[in-house]
């Protein structure tokens, strides 16, 4: 059998709190993302998405539990794996191009045009072509994004790890990159885990949607396979009965976490004052 590409198994994330106090965001966590397979992480804020994103990438060591990339345990970095966060990821002093083929300077001392020209190639296929010698200041939030995604693409991993990508952005840009996602995608096998608040949006892009419960000790409560069939028009999706069958479904594990976490909440500010 072939490994999946990201296991998790039983991980938990703790954190040191306030006056030597520990916090335990994740607990006993196992998920599996096989290779080439597009899944999503939903739950509520806080509950611990960003923080299983950190593990998978090798940024964060789980407390317990192993973290395993295609069967090997994972220490250290995940080479593997490459990373798009929430936040601005460019170098504000650097060109588009130069921003894009960031990766390939810092991992090979390829020759300085063939990174140029290959550069230029994942800027065409992200519709930015004429952008290259642009400072990112001069671009709009979405084309930012696209710059940010062929920096991640470009550098030819086999598993892209996305932290709310596009919550950001405005909807008609955010349709747009879920489309180029979903294109850049498609065929070429590599593994995604995308984090999203947006449950439709996770409906939409994903094979698999897994729903965290709100922490503390997040766990994972359910997964769904999404067997909407490829290849997806993102805006006609919305409008399927099947799509808002699963919709209602995940929604019932999800809005009972999401009530959860706003109880908590309250809990916390009545007690903190
Ligand atoms: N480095 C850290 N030190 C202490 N606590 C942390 C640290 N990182 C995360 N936490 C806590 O762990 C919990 C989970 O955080 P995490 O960022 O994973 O949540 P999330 O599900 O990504 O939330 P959001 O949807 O708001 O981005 C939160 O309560 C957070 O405060
Ligand atoms: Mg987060």
């Amino acid at each position: 059998m072939t490994p999946s590409a990201v296991s998790l198994e039983a991980v938990t994330a703790r954190f040191a709190g306030p006056g030597g106090t520990e916090y335990t965001a994740v607990e006993g966590v196992t998920l599996d993302v096989a290779e080439g397979a597009f899944v999503s992480l939903v739950g509520p804020s806080g509950c611990g998405k960003s923080t299983l994103l950190n593990m998978a990438a090798g940024l964060l060591a789980p407390s317990v539990g192993t973290v395993r990339i295609f069967g090997d345990p994972l220490r250290g970095i995940n080479r593997r794996a490459t990373c798009m966060f929430q936040q601005e990821a460019l170098l504000p002093w650097k060109t588009v191009l130069d921003n894009v083929t960031l990766s390939l300077t810092f991992r090979k001392p390829r020759e300085r045009k063939q990174s140029e020209e290959l550069g230029r190639l994942w800027l065409k296929r992200v519709g930015l072509e004429e952008f290259a010698d642009r400072f990112p200041y001069q671009l709009s939030g979405g084309m930012r994004k696209r710059v940010a995604m062929a920096q991640n693409w470009i550098a030819g991993p086999d598993i892209l790890l996305m932290d709310e990508p596009f919550s950001a952005l405005d909807i008609h840009t955010r349709l747009r990159m879920e489309g180029e996602i979903l294109n850049l995608w498609a065929g070429s096998n590599k593994t995604v885990l995308f984090v999203t608040h947006d449950l439709e949006e996770a409906i939409a892009l994903s094979d698999e949607v897994l729903v965290l419960s709100a922490g503390p000790a997040g766990r994972l409560v359910g997964r769904y396979p999404v067997d909407l069939p490829r290849p997806r028009n993102l805006i006609d999706i919305r409008a399927e009965p099947r799509f808002a069958d699963l919709y209602r479904s995940i929604w019932t594990d999800l809005r009972e976490e999401v009530l959860k976490s706003y109880e908590r909440a309250d809990y916390e500010r009545r007690h903190a004052s």
